[in-house]
């Protein structure tokens, strides 16, 4: 099987990751519940995790970087944070479900600055003009998990920052396939899933705070138990009840890998197979590859249709030939209205450092074998 399915979840971990969760869940308790050994390791590796996350997204204090089951669940916490019915909201028109359904469910008043598809320039006048007309909030992809559209973030926050709006970042498909640099970007909120770019399992995710936040879930931390109220501190505060420990102890691996990979690096390699992938599908008579003329605005996903075929069909079709991909909506109607792909969906291929131009070349000619089946 060729696995290009990364945006969803890494597949292909380094194997330092699963041996890790493995041994963690032989010999690792639970962090701030014992004096015993199992659970002052335990201890060690959350510290151990937090402080290479730290380290990685310039953080100032690892005990800002909470732990989460996934991306959702810190994008929750961080809208729950700085949000309340009725509050001015800006969001581009690349938000995931994960953004759009929480600030419904508050009934904001929801504002969106769409820009056009891989048009950076667009996306930060539509900004302007909206954090303009006067704003709360502003919550903000870093890269369109449909697109791999990267949205001009620094110079979103620069905008955010100058106007004193708060600022909640989702790096769902950034953490890890690009820099992220949270002390730079000034924002309140960053909030990453553990299991795509950082190569973690499923199940952990990290919420880096730069504000006080609400807790989400109400319950015991090993710490200050007498009281009946959530501590005031971080990590505490948003970590109630037991941690997903073999998951952060895999984490960490994650994070380790990437430091020795380098970002920028990984992030390199990743650009030049989907311009690849792109070239190779624009070549292919009937499909239509969503590639960014210029290459700096795009991650290593790209989506793309094959005139007259269903896009569900094709995923399917597809994966019955050894690719793995993922086709539909994304969960993410908001960026497939922006980028004019909402009647339709999009077939998207998406890569990790773990992908080969090989690889690349077979998906090529299994699109084409779709396309103009052999006699
Ligand atoms: N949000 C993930 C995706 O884009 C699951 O596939």
């Amino acid at each position: 099987m060729i696995y290009l399915d990364s945006a969803a979840t890494t597949l292909q971990k380094p194997a330092a990751v699963a041996a890790s969760s493995a041994w963690a869940i032989g010999h690792l308790a639970s962090p701030g519940r014992g004096g015993h050994r199992p659970a002052m390791s335990a201890a060690d590796t959350a510290f151990a995790c937090r402080e290479a996350a730290a380290q990685l997204f310039h953080v100032d204090d690892p005990e800002r970087v909470v732990f989460t089951f996934n991306a959702t669940h810190g994008l929750n916490i961080a809208i729950k944070t700085m949000a309340r019915p009725g509050s001015r909201v800006v969001i581009s028109g690349y938000e995931h479900n994960a953004v759009t359904r929480p600030l419904h469910a508050l009934d904001v008043d929801l504002r969106v600055a769409r820009g056009g598809l891989f048009d950076r320039e667009a996306v930060l006048e539509d900004f302007r003009r909206e954090l303009d007309r006067g704003a709360d909030l502003a919550v903000c992809t870093h890269v369109s998990n449909v697109f791999g559209f990267i949205l001009p973030i620094e110079d979103i926050a620069a905008l955010c920052r100058e106007r004193g709006v708060p600022l909640i970042v989702d790096a769902s498909q950034s953490a890890g396939c690009l820099p992220v640099d949270f002390q730079r970007l000034g924002a309140t909120f960053a909030a990453m899933p553990g299991h795509k770019g950082l190569y973690g399992p499923q199940g952990t995710g990290l919420l880096l705070c730069g504000v006080d936040p609400k807790p989400l879930l109400e319950g015991g931390t090993g710490s200050e138990s007498r009281r009946q109220t959530m501590p005031d501190f971080l990590p505490d505060r948003l970590e109630a009840g037991t941690h997903n420990i073999a998951g952060i102890a895999g984490l960490l691996e994650g994070l380790r890998f990437l430091q020795r990979q380098g970002v920028e690096h990984i992030a390199a390699g990743e650009s030049r197979l989907i311009r690849h992938m792109g070239k190779g599908l624009w070549a292919i008579p009937g499909a239509e590859a969503f590639l960014a003329g210029d290459p700096s605005v795009q991650t290593g996903v790209l989506s793309f249709r094959l005139r007259g075929l269903d896009c569900e069909a094709v995923g399917e079709a597809l994966g019955e030939r050894g690719i793995a991909l993922r086709a539909g909506l994304h969960c993410a109607p908001l960026a497939h209205e922006s980028g004019g792909t909402l009647t339709t969906g999009t077939v998207r291929a998406s890569v990790s450092a773990f992908n080969t131009e090989r690889e690349i070349d077979q998906f090529l000619r299994t699109v084409q074998g779709l396309v103009q089946p052999q006699a």
